[in-house]
């Protein structure tokens, strides 16, 4: 069977565009997922990720030259024989910083029947030094970062413990254990607390048969890199340059998948060989 996550209902925060979308393309396409809500504030991206990954899902499943339905914002895909769904992926606009924002849309969830797989993907940086990160900076890099993983994950932890299963996956990174790499302090500071909240998360989902994970990336090739002021070179990873956003989207599948079934807690670390734990 492997690593499937077949049938399964997936909502990846920050899913229009990098890390999130790759991830969500893996998981419609590889494991099998039967809904994938995108959250993000990118709404040209994310329709068009939701769309894309629509037409994708029917293309595997038919082999027909499957369009997306759906308008601008939303992308479902009905088996053309059966009226069948095969694989659907939404786009909703949220900012997960925002608590009403994020119970309006588990409460959509919670209605359309549960769901299995929360990928707490959405994040900013700042090159700012110490001096240039003032307070709101500060609080908005940790309001994205951290506090937006305290509010999806107690949402996700009310409907997984209910069911009595679920997987919830966060993204630390390497400026957690290093300090950051040319990164504001509220960025090395965010991701560090991802990692107790992790374990937190963990403790209270494991006799709910709810898992917590976070997986470390180093340097990936997102936009979030190649910000002309987030300067970095190949040599700075030993593994030779960025990873791909699917490198680090294969690790939340398997985490996801069955590779995961006795993984609580964790945080595994994707980084090229920049920091061993
Ligand atoms: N790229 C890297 O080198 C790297 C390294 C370590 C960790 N990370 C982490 O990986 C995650 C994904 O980053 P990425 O590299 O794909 O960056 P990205 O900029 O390509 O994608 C981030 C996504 O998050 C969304 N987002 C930002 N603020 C949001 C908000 N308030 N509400 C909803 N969505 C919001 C953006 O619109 C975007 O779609 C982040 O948590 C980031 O901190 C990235």
């Amino acid at each position: 069977m492997g690593n499937t996550i077949e049938g399964m209902r997936v909502l990846i925060t920050g899913g229009a565009k990098g890390i999130g979308a790759e991830t969500a393309r893996m998981f419609a396409m590889e494991g099998g997922a039967r809904t994938i809500y995108l959250a993000d504030i990118d709404d040209e991206a994310g329709g068009k990720t939701a769309k894309e990954l629509s037409a994708l899902c029917g293309n595997a499943h038919t082999g027909e030259n499957a369009h997306a339905s759906g308008g601008a914002h939303s992308g479902v895909n009905e088996h053309s024989g059966g009226g069948a769904r095969l694989c659907e992926c939404v786009y909703r606009r949220l900012d997960v910083a925002d608590e009403v924002g994020v119970a309006a849309l588990f409460r959509e969830i919670e209605a359309d029947g549960g769901l299995d797989v929360l990928f707490n993907c959405a994040g900013i940086t700042s090159v700012k030094n110490l001096f240039e990160t003032d307070k709101a900076l500060w609080d908005r890099i940790m309001s994205v970062n951290v506090t937006s993983v305290f509010l999806l994950s107690k949402e996700a932890m009310r409907i997984m413990s209910a069911q009595k299963s679920g997987r919830i996956i966060n993204v630390s990174s390497v400026s957690a254990y290093v300090g950051g790499i040319r990164t504001s302090p509220a960025y090395a500071a965010s991701k560090a607390a991802i990692l107790g909240l992790t374990r937190s998360l963990a403790k209270y989902g494991a006799p709910y048969n709810v898992t917590v994970n976070a997986v470390a990336p180093g340097i990936v090739d997102t936009d979030m890199t190649r910000d002309p002021d987030f300067v970095y070179s190949a040599d700075e990873v030993p593994l030779g340059g960025a990873a791909s956003p699917a490198d680090i989207a294969r690790t939340v599948l398997f985490l996801a998948g069955e590779g995961g079934n006795h993984i609580t807690g964790q945080c595994i670390n994707v980084n090229g060989g920049m920091f061993f734990a």
